[in-house]
């Protein structure tokens, strides 16, 4: 099935540009999932292995997720479990509705298997994805895996606000989902990534915490008995990091004192760089020269060293998903072993198609046989 994709149907599909292909391929998944029939279609085809982990009290049938960007408005939450990932990031969702930068904004490289793009956040705002999430819950097509949402910054909210503008997204969102991940390292929003300084990061994360706990105190006065109040506030709901490749392991190491004061479950490791590989191709060189953040290939190395480095300093006692440039089982083994608990695939989606899941949690289990190990877990740091 790859093979077709990536020799018939990816050339036809790369001759039109990104965005529009991007929109015309969110319809068909938004269709799927309102029919039953169609869903089913896709999990015949694409149904991945169980290779089940369990993490911040969640429990993901596969380790392979979807990452954060191709569904902004949450409109194909079922296709995504039935295309085999075992778990999707939706957003990022900002607290106020908006359109983007300018088109055109994502950029294929395809010699190197890549990707440079600078969307800047459109999405259609935390309401309007809350409504849609409820409706599907209301409707019973809730997905049979977990799902996260990625928060943002509004454009427009000015950086000493940003507290305010992620917290009153959690808010209204926070209902509807399995767990959160704040995002202050996209290079598209202007000085967002200045949010990765400690300080700033404290502030978004205190406020974060405060919406949780307020939750929770609510929940267990609606709640009669006493021990089923506690059970609830220990729920607290999950909020990871995002960080970005381009942060040296001291700005990372500064991150990591907040993850016991601000009970921070995990990091998602990485967003796109700003950094561009060296190359003589005079095609590639007008991409790279684009503004945006890259993804895919030359991501890869960069994106599991920062885990890496991340699993060493917290020697393996916090959860981090693995996120750049994988775009097979080795490239997913390789993050795992340098620490990742989960994987997720953006650009490896892009340029080898809807079985990409299915491929990687396969080789995954065909891995963990060959190295002797029963459960995914072992694996998880296993080079260290
Ligand atoms: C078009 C596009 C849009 C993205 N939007 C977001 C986003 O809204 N929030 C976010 O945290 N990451 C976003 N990302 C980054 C991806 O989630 C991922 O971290 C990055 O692309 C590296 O993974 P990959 O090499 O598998 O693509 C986006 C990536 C692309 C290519």
């Amino acid at each position: 099935m790859s093979w077709f994709y990536r020799h018939c149907i990816r050339p036809a599909l790369f001759t039109q540009n990104s965005e529009q292909i991007h929109n015309r391929t969110m319809r068909g998944l938004a269709w799927a999932s309102r029919h039953k029939l169609a869903l089913g279609a896709l999990n015949t085809f694409y149904g991945a292995s169980e290779l089940p982990i369990e993490l911040f009290g969640l429990r993901f049938p596969n380790p392979v997720g979807l990452a954060a960007g191709m569904d902004k408005a949450a409109t194909a939450v079922p296709a995504w479990a039935a295309l085999g990932f075992g778990f999707s990031e939706l957003g990022g969702v900002t607290w106020h509705p908006q359109p983007g930068n300018p088109t055109p904004r994502i950029f294929r490289a395809i010699p190197d298997q890549a990707l440079v793009n600078r969307m800047g956040f459109n999405n259609p705002g935390a309401e309007a994805v809350a409504q849609v999430l409820a409706k599907l819950r209301a409707d019973g097509r809730w997905s049979n895996h977990p799902v996260g949402i990625n928060l943002g910054k509004s454009k427009i909210t000015p950086l000493e606000k940003a507290a305010e503008d992620y917290a009153n997204s959690f808010r209204v969102l926070r209902p509807h989902a399995d767990f959160f991940v704040v995002n202050v390292s996209s290079p598209n929003t202007p000085n967002l990534r200045q949010l990765q300084d400690k300080s700033a990061l404290d502030e978004i994360l205190a406020a974060l915490q405060e919406v949780n706990v307020a939750a929770s105190r609510k929940s267990a006065a609606n709640n009669s008995t006493e021990k089923s109040a506690a059970l609830l506030r220990d729920a607290a709901t999950p909020v990871l990091v995002k960080v970005a490749p381009d942060l040296s392991f001291e700005a990372l190491d500064e991150i990591l004192e907040l993850v016991v004061p601000r009970q921070i479950a995990g990091i998602v490791a990485t967003n796109t760089t700003i950094t561009r590989p060296q190359t003589s191709d005079a095609r590639l060189q007008g991409i790279y020269s684009e503004a945006g953040g890259l993804s895919g290939r030359p991501l890869r190395a960069r994106s599991t060293e920062v885990i890496r480095h991340l699993h060493r300093q917290t020697r393996g006692t916090l959860p981090i998903i693995g996120v750049g440039g994988i775009f097979n089982a080795d490239d997913a083994w390789e993050k795992i072993a340098a620490g990742a608990s989960l994987v997720q695939v953006y650009t490896g989606l892009v340029y080898e198609g809807p079985g990409i899941s299915k491929k990687i949690a396969h080789g995954l289990l065909k891995k963990l046989g060959q190295n002797g190990l029963k459960e995914l877990r072992q694996a998880v740091g296993c080079e260290n």
